[in-house]
């Protein structure tokens, strides 16, 4: 019985470099902070991560069990670019949307979530060392996309005073030059911040050609918007076909977050070896969730219109409350967010301090700023995605937090 353990022999091997240049990944951080809080037992109020609370509106979930009981042809293999039905609906989509015109043979491909077109899309496009263009701060994956594929991001910093749009000609041009590149986000995640019209993408197109360079534009909060607004898209800049592409999520306009079903339109050239890497790495969205963003696109938009007005009746809630007790805050024009400068007593505090102490002492949890990128410090970002009645309670904890003031 007193047998000495035996030594169990393993392996030690490095994992691949780029791994090791990743950032800590933004919304591990909050795990870690949300599970010390419920293990001290705290009534926590997650406003973390952009994740939607809402249900899948039953026709989508209807269209999926239906397809799935009733048509096991479904079960085999898709196509890795996506079904033609899927991409015919998504031209359509964009015909009726902004009057646009894509062969839906060669210029629309599915996605398995946005997310994992963006992490391929730099695979396809970049050897080690390439340099590709994000903003700073930015939706982690255009950022961390690029490290997974060896390439270098170059920050085009968008801050208050460039009201959140980068500025081109501070792109050195010998940066510019060898950059294959850009990621660009309007409506914004972290910021919330838009645009109004192409008047930049026009400049952005300009640029792409004058340097070579593909632009890839992520419109994943096209239908989250508010009182009127509509965003460009930037497929309707003259050019932007010989340039670029757009990538678009299902995720968030019909809280299918957890189904991964995306879409990217753009010229066939640009989208060709994002195609190519897809069809050797995935075999794309399992078809019958294409089929139920069909039935999502093309069906009544009236559960759009209602998840919006869900959203906006939060941030008024939440805007109010904080303005009412001295954290200045606006309603964005479009997205499920606030972006929230820190509050001025706090703001000697990093970010991720800030979070922390925040989720500590009120079981609230926030977005750091400074886990979308160094120009996000100073501030966080509030996701609108637990229940009307719980940003009540929120104000409550907050307003005492205010009061007390940094420890
Ligand atoms: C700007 C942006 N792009 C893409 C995504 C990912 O979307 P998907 O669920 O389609 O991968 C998100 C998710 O939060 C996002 O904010």
């Amino acid at each position: 019985m007193n047998e000495k353990k035996k030594k169990i022999k393993k392996v030690s091997v490095e994992p691949a470099k780029c791994l090791k240049e990743l950032p800590p990944y933004l919304f591990g951080a909050i795990d870690v902070l949300k599970r010390e809080a419920h293990r001290k037992k705290l009534d926590v109020i997650d406003l973390g991560m952009g994740n939607p609370d809402l249900p899948t509106p039953p026709h989508i979930v209807e269209r999926l069990c239906d397809t799935v009981l009733n048509h096991p042809r479904t079960h085999r293999y898709p196509q890795a670019k996506g079904m033609p039905k899927f991409r015919s609906t998504v031209t359509g989509w964009y015909r009726k949307k902004y009057g646009l015109d894509f062969d839906p043979e060669h210029e629309a491909i599915a996605l398995i979530g946005s997310k994992e077109g963006i992490a391929h899309m730099c695979m396809a496009y970049l050897d080690p060392g390439d340099i590709a263009l994000v903003t700073n701060p930015c939706y982690p994956v255009h950022r961390n996309g690029i490290i997974l594929a060896g390439g270098q991001p170059y920050d085009m910093p968008i801050t208050e005073k460039n009201n959140y749009i980068p500025v081109l000609e501070d792109i050195p041009h010998d940066v510019a030059k060898k950059a294959k590149l850009m990621f660009l986000n309007y409506p914004n995640n972290p910021t919330t911040a838009t645009i109004d019209d192409c008047s930049f993408f026009e400049k952005v197109v300009e640029f792409a050609l004058d340097y070579n360079i593909i632009v890839c534009h992520d419109l994943a909060y096209s239908e989250v918007v508010f009182d009127g607004y509509r965003p460009p898209s930037f497929m309707e800049t003259p050019g932007s076909k010989e340039v670029g592409m757009e990538f678009h999520s299902l995720s968030k306009t019909y809280n299918m977050a957890g189904w991964r079903v995306g879409f990217a339109v753009g010229g066939h050239d640009i989208l060709k070896p994002l195609e190519k890497i897809k069809s050797y790495l995935d075999y794309g969205v399992f078809t019958a969730i294409q089929l139920s963003a069909v039935k999502a696109l093309t069906g009544s938009q009236k559960c759009v219109k209602d998840t919006v007005a869900e959203y906006r009746r939060r941030q008024k809630k939440l805007t109010a409350g904080l303005n009412k007790a001295g954290w200045p805050a606006s309603l964005p024009k479009a997205t499920m967010y606030m972006w929230l400068r820190q509050p001025e007593k706090f703001r000697d505090m990093g970010s991720l301090e800030f979070a922390e102490l925040l989720i500590e002492k009120t079981g609230i949890a926030v977005a750091p700023g400074i886990g979308f990128g160094s120009y996000g410090e100073g501030y966080v970002r509030v996701a609108m995605v637990t229940h009307y009645q719980r940003f009540h309670d929120a104000l409550l904890r907050l307003k005492k937090f205010l009061r007390m003031g940094p420890p």
